[in-house]
């Protein structure tokens, strides 16, 4: 099924500086040459992102993480072995060669192996790293569909490879094993749990770490919510950006608000002669003038769905999508994480 004469025109395409749409099992790439400054300046321009954030390396094989990365501890190879190829990237101590365009002038580097068949069939035949942060414009909802890329990028992409809809559909956990105890960076399909089961005598460290870190999101999470539960545009716009934990992305244009299930009615009512767009995994319970999109009840579905609705729903113009909270739980942390960035950043709040 897969298209050798396209995958080697996408390689050549990598190879003169150029941009391709990749297809990966989280979410779909924006793909350029990670041994070249300038291939990953047109990524940047393409995607408005500021230059000093850091992008992920994509490798064919485990082994070449040592081509990328130095210091590599015991904890970053198991994770390597179990969870690779897949959704998990490893934050490392980069190694001399590794462009400053790709770590953002950091001493560490992201580095994943993806196992779409697709992705890896690239890699292959590129044979080196390929950087690629998610094809979306900054701070925008990622694209699952080779549609979504070409909507949202058009002639500045050189190629877009078509994979299907991504399965996982939110980007990869980012798993920090650069110093200390690996620590969750951003929650995906790798939850803490499968964490804690992978790294076995180690887990009291990580443990220790997840409490706390754990602790603090719930208090992020809460306070978020009860700000977006009082409704206005004017205190969302107003509310303190919590620096690396709520700062807006994944953010569609029209006003996003998340509501716990109970408070669907009394929210919609509180809205009526609005047209307000629903995603939720109950129906919503009063009639309203808009429109509703059911969300799946098992997280792994529900995330594989989420971006697409949110594009659909955004693509409706309505006054606000309306969004049940889903519930918590490690399994729906990455979920739960992008929402909550999605409200933060949505209506427009940022460009
Ligand atoms: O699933 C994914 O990870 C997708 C697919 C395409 O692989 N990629 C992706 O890339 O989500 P991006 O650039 O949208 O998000 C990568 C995140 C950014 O927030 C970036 O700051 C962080 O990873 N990151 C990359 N390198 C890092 C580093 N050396 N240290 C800390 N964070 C890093
Ligand atoms: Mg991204």
């Amino acid at each position: 099924m897969i298209d050798d004469a396209l995958i080697a025109k996408a390689a050549a395409v990598l190879k003169a500086g150029g941009l391709v749409g990749m297809p990966t099992e989280t979410v779909y790439g924006l793909a350029a040459d990670a041994g070249s400054s300038a291939a990953i300046a047109r990524i940047y321009a393409a995607k408005g992102r500021p230059s000093d954030h850091p992008v992920i390396v994509h490798l064919a094989r485990v082994e070449q993480i040592s081509d990328w990365a130095i210091d590599i501890p015991d904890t970053a190879w198991t994770l390597a072995e179990k969870f690779w190829p897949g959704p998990m990237t490893l934050i490392l101590k980069r190694a001399p060669h590794v462009l400053d365009a790709v770590t953002g002038g950091q001493d560490t580097v992201g580095l994943r192996i993806p196992s779409h068949p697709v992705a890896h069939a690239l890699l292959a035949a590129f044979g080196g790293g390929i950087a690629a942060p998610s094809a979306n414009k900054f701070g925008r909802v990622s694209p699952t569909a080779a549609q979504h890329v070409r909507d949202e990028f058009g002639t500045a992409v050189d190629l877009v490879l078509d994979g299907g809809a991504s399965e996982v559909g939110i980007e990869s956990t980012i798993i920090d094993c650069s110093s200390g105890p690996a620590k969750i960076l951003r929650p995906g399909a790798i939850t803490e749990t499968m964490l804690v089961d992978a790294l076995g005598d180690e887990y009291w460290a990580v443990a220790a770490l997840y409490e706390e870190t754990h602790k603090k999101i719930r208090e992020i999470e809460q306070r978020a919510l009860a700000k977006i539960n009082r409704g206005s545009a004017q205190a969302q716009e107003n509310s303190p950006r919590v620096s690396g934990s709520l700062d807006a992305h994944y953010a569609p244009r029209t006003r996003l608000m998340m509501v716990e299930a109970a408070k669907l009615a009394e929210t919609l009512a509180a809205h009526s002669g609005k047209r307000v767009a629903v995603l939720s995994r109950i129906k919503p319970p009063a009639p309203f003038a808009g429109h509703w999109a059911l969300a799946a009840s098992a997280p792994a579905i529900y995330a594989r769905e989420l971006y697409a609705h949110l594009r659909d729903l955004d693509a409706l113009g309505a006054d606000l999508i309306l969004l049940e909270a889903p519930p918590q739980g490690p399994e729906w942390d990455g979920v739960n994480d992008r929402l909550r960035r999605a409200a933060f950043g949505s209506g427009d709040a940022q460009p």
